[in-house]
Formats: structure tokens, C-alpha cells, sequence
């Protein structure tokens, strides 16, 4: 285990290992790393089948493969300083058992495992490959005894967890509503939710897969204001910090 600062130190410093992790899970060679990362985004949002949400579960799980694992290793080497804010946000809430839904390359995860304060974390992506590269990564790191990887939150068999990461997943999902109203079964009054969302598809569809529909957009809003209650932090980013209403 290791403590706060030593953790935000060894991502601001090598983002876990992140690069050679790259190069030794998909056996690439050193020199065509800088391109794996560079051309990530661009690749991705090509992929995607033109904003038809029915495909949204199929992109993730089956059409994307290794390149979202591209596209999320390049933003956080690329936003070092923003995504070291969110494990500062993470250092002050996670604490016991900890879902990680759509965990990504494993960067809160991992972090995550690394605190004392945390009993184990489970990482839930609906990507095999994303799965695999960061039970890889926690292996490397030496934390795999603290980290269960599952497709969907059932397969954890777990009912209620005391902190529940859910970061840039939200605006993912082709029902963002119901899955908050999942989360909430999964908590206690004294859990805690980190949630951010970015519905917007940008100035020019560089995120073809998030979801902008107003009414919907509307209707997560409302119901995130009636089932959960906002618990202040001062760090000054857009994730959120949430309890159950009770
Ligand atoms: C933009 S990434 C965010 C990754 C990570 N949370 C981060 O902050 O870097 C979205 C992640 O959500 C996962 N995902 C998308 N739909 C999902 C679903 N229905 N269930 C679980 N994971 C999902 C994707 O595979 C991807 O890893």
C-alpha cells in the first residue's frame, strides 16, 4: 500500500507505467508507440456507426478493440494535470469496496487499489480487451490481489458498494439515465458516487459516441436531482461527488 502523495507521484511521473505497459501488451516496438497514441482519436471516432444509439453497447464491447485503449492512454498522458485532479478527488472519498464502471486503461482502478483505505476495487468494462490490459497492468504494478474484473456490475456478486467511480462513461451510455438509477441500488446512505458526463458530441462530431439528445440530457438532470444529493469537494474540476437522498 502506499500513500497519497506517492500514488499522485508515480502518475504524474510515468501514469503507472503506462507506456511500457503499451508496448509490452500489444508486443509493439518502441518507435511505433508516438503513432499508436497519435493517430488514437481520429481512428476511433471513424469507427463509430454514425450516432445510431442501438450500437452504443456493440461499439464498446465488439467494433472498437484495441483502439479505444489508444485513445485513453494518449488523453491522459496528453491531460496529466486534469486527471491527476480526479485520483485527488478519488483520495478523499474511495474508501472499502469500490466499483469502477467503465474503467477505461485502469488509471482510477489502480490508483484506487493502491490506497490503504480501499479493500478492493472492482473494474467493470464492457471491453475484453480493456479488461485484460488492466488486469495485465495491475499484475505489473503488484496490486492484482485487490482487483476482480467483470462485463457488467451483477457479475461482481456484489450488492452494495461504498464508492463508485463513474467517470466519462455517462455520455457513453444509450440510457445514462437508468444506469445512475442502477447505481443508486448499489449504494448505502453513506456511499459515495463520483460522477462527470460530457454530452456533447463537440464543435465538429469529435465524439461521435456521446450522446446530446436535449430530452435526454434533461431527464438524466432530473433524476440525478431526485435520487442523489451533491456532496461538496473543493477541487475544482467538473466531477461530481454524490450521497443518496434520503
Ligand atoms: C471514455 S472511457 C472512460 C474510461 C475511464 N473511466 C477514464 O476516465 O479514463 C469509457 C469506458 O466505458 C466503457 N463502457 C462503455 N459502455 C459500457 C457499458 N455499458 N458497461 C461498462 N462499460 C462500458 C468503455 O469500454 C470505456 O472503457
Amino acid at each position: 500500500m502506499k500513500a497519497d502523495n506517492l500514488i499522485l507521484n508515480e502518475f504524474s511521473d510515468h501514469a503507472f507505467n503506462l507506456k511500457s505497459h503499451l508496448i509490452e501488451f500489444f508486443s509493439m516496438k518502441e518507435s511505433d508507440l508516438d503513432g499508436f497514441l497519435a493517430n488514437a482519436k481520429m481512428n476511433l471516432a471513424n469507427l463509430h456507426p454514425a450516432n445510431a444509439l442501438s450500437d452504443v453497447s456493440d461499439f464498446y464491447s465488439d467494433i472498437v478493440g484495441d483502439r479505444h485503449i489508444a485513445d485513453l492512454a494518449a488523453w491522459h498522458i496528453s491531460s496529466k494535470d486534469y486527471i491527476a485532479d480526479t485520483l485527488k478527488l478519488q483520495q478523499i472519498f474511495s474508501k472499502d469496496l469500490v466499483l469502477d464502471f467503465g474503467g477505461g486503461i485502469g488509471t482510477h482502478a489502480l490508483a484506487n487499489a493502491m490506497s490503504s483505505k480501499v479493500e478492493h476495487v472492482f473494474f467493470v468494462d464492457i471491453n475484453e480487451t480493456n479488461r485484460n490490459f488492466v488486469e495485465y497492468r495491475a499484475s505489473e504494478l503488484g496490486v492484482e490481489k485487490k482487483l476482480t474484473f467483470c462485463r457488467t456490475i451483477e457479475d461482481t456478486k456484489i450488492s452494495k458498494f461504498n464508492t463508485i467511480v463513474c467517470l466519462d462513461v455517462l455520455e457513453h451510455l444509450a440510457d445514462p439515465v437508468s444506469q445512475i438509477e442502477i447505481f443508486n441500488e448499489f449504494m448505502d446512505f453513506d456511499s459515495t458516487a463520483l460522477f462527470n458526463w460530457y454530452f456533447y458530441k463537440g464543435e465538429k462530431n469529435e465524439y461521435p459516441f456521446h450522446i446530446e439528445d436535449k430530452q435526454v440530457v434533461e431527464k438524466f438532470f432530473k433524476k440525478l436531482q431526485q435520487i442523489f444529493l451533491e456532496v461538496f469537494h473543493p477541487i475544482l474540476i467538473t466531477t461530481r461527488a454524490y450521497k443518496k437522498v434520503r
